[in-house]
């Protein structure tokens, strides 16, 4: 027999079964509630409503727990690279070595997009945000890949629609910032890696690999690796249920992207770089800064600071720091803006209203410092979290087709008038 809760209500017993996870956690059943009891939940904002079941990415919050598949964030970031992480994610096991190289192998030669991208990325003003140019190209995915527009065909075509999402998407990323600085556009190389070959299209250096340090080269890989998932946040349940109504792939990466864009979501790694500038640019005053946010009058919030599931540290923000200084000493860096994000954690850290609220340092605290050390302009680094995140994404998109999942869609408790009768214009 398995467990169950019991709902009184209005005299009545409802059984509830409970489901318990992999890592013990329990979940109240409520799929039958409404159709025995006439009720539903109310949860704004999803914040205790567990949307799916997932085998991807396990989360604990309390303990600062992530891990990928079951291999933790920490080791991953130490020993695998983003593309190995990406099958994994994708495939649900670590590739073997001819594994790896197949999927390696596909993907460098699917990086090239159809020339017509060209003439959409044209029609873009300058002025646009990397991230809108973005969602909008891998949408236009489905004019060039139609038979992309249906997710039921073939394991085979599914999966050449999965390989073309990662391999053009760097190229995608690069072109839309190469769009923002009126530059000529660059074509991927295909003797570069992944990561290369985006800082090629990006900057032009050909030999990226053999310039670049080792620490950098790895400083890039992980933070992507970091990226890569985070189970059913914003923008991967926003993919899952635009893919729920079988939309196609790209429509739902689209979407995901426009999701990330956001202060709240990816769009804090750019948030937090403009914030500690204005402190800087304000005499570097962080006490004035926390003061504000703390101001319930004021609407100013640290950026960078809290999270909806991490309440006593983000595991990828202590990975983070630490490579924001590897890669800051390595190319011998001093960045003013470093020590006023290190200042602010300490001030932060220490002070009760933080503390109280269980708010920490996020992932996209110290991304930014690394992005910007290594040139990447500031409104380009939620598009370095959208390509971290695609596999994510693609994950989170598969397994909901493959388990059949029903569309989504949630109810409301509707709190507008009850019926009333039309009046005629005259009479209003
Ligand atoms: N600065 C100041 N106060 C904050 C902050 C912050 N960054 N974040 C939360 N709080 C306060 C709220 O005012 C609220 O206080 P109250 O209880 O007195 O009303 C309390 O902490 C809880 O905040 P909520 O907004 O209810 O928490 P929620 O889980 O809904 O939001 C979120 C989480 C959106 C991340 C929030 O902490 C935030 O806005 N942070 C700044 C933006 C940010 O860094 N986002 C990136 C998240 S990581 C990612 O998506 C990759």
């Amino acid at each position: 027999m398995g467990k169950k809760a019991e709902l009184h209500f209005e005299g009545n017993v409802y059984d509830l079964p409970v489901i318990t996870g992999t890592e013990n956690e329990n979940a109240l059943d409520i799929s039958k509630l409404r159709s025995q009891s006439g009720l539903i939940t109310l949860d704004r904002g999803f914040k205790n409503t567990g949307s799916t079941e997932s085998a991807i990415t396990f989360l604990n919050g309390e303990e600062g727990v992530l891990r990928y598949r079951g291999y933790s964030i920490e080791e991953l970031a130490e020993k695998a690279t983003f593309l190995e992480v990406a099958y994994l994610l994708i495939y649900g096991e670590l590739p073997t070595k001819s594994e790896l190289d197949f999927f390696i192998d596909e993907i460098t030669h699917h990086s090239l997009v159809h020339e017509d991208v060209k003439s959409i990325l044209d029609g873009f003003p300058s002025k646009a945000h990397p991230m809108g140019v973005l969602s909008s190209l891998v949408s236009s995915l489905t004019a060039f890949y139609p038979k992309s527009l249906d997710p039921n065909r073939s394991k085979e075509e599914v999966n050449g629609t999965i390989i073309r999402a990662i391999a053009k998407l760097p190229t995608l990323a690069a072109w839309s910032y190469k769009n923002r600085m009126r530059q000529p556009i660059m074509y991927p190389k295909n003797e570069l890696s992944y990561t290369a070959n985006f800082m090629h299209m990006m900057f032009g250096l050909p030999t990226f690999e053999k310039e670049i340090s080792p620490v950098v080269a790895k400083a890039i890989d992980k933070l992507l690796i970091l990226h890569a998932d985070h189970e059913q946040n914003c923008s991967a349940s926003t993919v899952r249920i635009v893919g729920s109504s079988h939309a196609s792939l790209y429509a739902s990466v689209s979407a995901g992207i426009a999701a990330l864009w956001g202060p709240l979501h990816g769009g804090a790694n750019q948030a937090v770089i403009e914030m500690l500038e204005k402190i800087k640019g304000d005499g570097g005053d962080v006490d004035k800064y926390v003061a504000k946010a703390k101001d319930k009058s004021d609407s100013f919030r640290l950026m960078g600071f809290g999270h909806r599931v991490y309440k006593n540290f983000d595991p990828r923000a202590t990975i983070i720091k630490k490579a924001a200084d590897d890669v800051l000493n390595e190319l011998g860096i001093e960045d003013p803006v470093l020590d006023i994000a290190k200042k602010l954690e300490q001030v932060a850290l220490n002070d009760e209203y933080f503390k109280a609220r269980g708010l920490y340092p996020n992932v996209d605290f110290y991304s930014g410092i690394i992005y910007r050390a290594l040139g990447i302009p500031t409104d380009m680094f939620t598009v370095m979290f959208a390509l971290g995140r695609l596999p994510g994404w693609i994950a989170q998109w598969k397994e909901m087709r493959e388990n059949q999942e029903p569309i989504g869609r949630p109810r409301q408790v509707y709190t507008g008038y009850p019926e009333r009768l039309y009046v005629n214009i005259e009479n209003r």
